[in-house]
């Protein structure tokens, strides 16, 4: 009989958003009348900017006329993307990126996942504690880890914890590590970086031949100017870090599915025989034997919004999702429940009251409130304690919501 990958038997219970679904599933089967609201998973609700959608819409009509018919793209996105990419997104931010630097893809999740493909099996690795579970999941599949302790850590990983007491962000390690996820803004928690705290990443990473996975898939939520969106504002970073951003958040395309992931040409890697390695030409291999690009169609619709009329439409989704996520933030406030987040980011990350624990927080707010959000445990064990509320809904939806629970726990 064939063998399987053992590594797929230390996952814990099953990713975060399944768990979540399969609890929400069960208690809407025995009350079919709830009206449930789902302040979960941090999926978007309102359409596609108009921009994207009539560009989509040119582009299926280019693919109904031989002329103009596309097959198989390049694997690494068509130029036009990739030129409208390096210029507005990072080169109008002084970053020192180029298009052939940038690779389009299907999703952010599966490049966090895919970029081990180029690593070796025997990096230190680092995550922070809480943490987007996918960065955990994909290592425990490679087989970078041992198994999880009760506590949920797995053996092998470097957990950085981040809390209230650090603003949730992590210090510096004192050993060295190879390999380095940062995410900010920060998914779960809100809280953002400072130049000054990635400078002190990039000093590090250097200084220690590591490389940093700079998650930005939340960076068009930054309201404060003084923030980087870009780790690569930050100057070495191009020796050290590999960026990863989504059109998911930004312009509404977590069912359309588009994203990137740069990979400047000066990072490079240790081989096995002690020679210097580019990661630009191995991740350019791998993207070129296991992915056949994003389509036409879609690309399109991206490439729409660095247009002045996408980028006015996309402006007024992300003040959208930040006005609900201000509105959660005062309503729970106002409820005498503390929160975090939710000004850079949109996600609120919520202490729970009365001292509850994560996971029963959200069985109440399930049973007393209908509503769901994601319990802060199921990011890592330092997320015990907390709560994340996810803006990304109606307005109506995240009003009703904060009515219901400002009634249930104003004391
Ligand atoms: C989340 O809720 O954390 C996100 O939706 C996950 C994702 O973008 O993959």
């Amino acid at each position: 009989m064939a063998t399987i990958n053992d590594n797929y038997l230390k996952l814990k219970a099953g990713y975060l958003f399944p768990e979540i679904g399969r609890r929400v599933n069960a208690f809407a089967a025995a009350n079919p009348d709830a009206p449930i609201i789902r302040l979960g998973i941090g999926d978007v609700t309102e359409p596609l900017p108009e921009a994207c959608r009539t560009a989509m819409i040119k582009a299926v009509e280019d693919m109904g006329d031989r002329s103009t018919f596309k097959g198989y793209g390049p694997e690494q996105g068509y130029g036009w993307l990739r030129e409208a990419i390096a210029t507005h997104d990072f080169q109008a931010r002084g970053c020192d990126i180029s298009a052939d630097e940038i690779f389009v893809s299907d999703g952010s999740k599966c490049d966090c996942g895919n970029i081990l493909d180029i690593f070796g099996n025997n990096n230190t690795i680092a995550v922070t504690d809480p943490v987007y579970p996918v960065y955990v999941d994909t290592n425990v599949m490679a087989g970078h880890t041992g198994e999880a302790s009760d506590r949920g850590e797995y053996g092998g990983l470097i957990y950085l914890p981040i809390s209230a007491e650090n603003h949730f962000t992590a210090e510096i390690p004192s050993q060295k590590v190879d390999l380095i996820y940062l995410c900010f803004p920060n998914n779960p928690t809100g809280a953002t970086a400072t130049r000054e705290h990635l400078a002190d990443w990039v000093n590090y990473a250097r200084a220690n031949g590591s490389i940093i996975f700079f998650d930005a898939a939340y960076e068009a939520f930054i309201t404060d100017p003084s923030l980087p969106h870009s780790i690569y504002e930050i100057e070495g970073a191009r020796e050290c870090a590999i960026e990863f951003r989504s059109f998911s958040k930004n312009a509404g395309f977590t069912g359309t599915r588009c994203a990137l992931t740069v990979v400047p040409k000066t990072l490079k890697g240790k081989a096995a025989d002690g020679s210097d390695v580019e990661l630009w030409g191995l991740w350019n291999r791998r993207q070129s034997t296991k992915f056949n690009g994003v389509s036409y169609i879609v690309q399109r619709g991206a490439e729409a919004v660095y247009s002045p009329a996408g980028k006015a439409q996309t402006r007024a989704l992300i003040d959208f999702y930040m006005e609900n996520a201000r509105i959660i933030r005062e309503q729970l406030t106002s409820a005498g429940i503390q929160v975090y987040g939710g000004v850079n980011a949109p996600y609120v990350w919520v202490k729970t009251p009365h001292g509850l624990s994560s996971w029963d927080f959200f069985d109440k707010l399930l049973h007393t409130c209908n509503v769901v959000g994601t319990p802060g445990s199921g990011f890592g064990a330092a997320g015990e304690g907390y709560f994340r509320i996810s803006a990304f809904n109606s307005r109506d939806n995240v009003n009703e919501a904060m009515r219901r629970i400002v009634e249930k726990f104003k004391s």
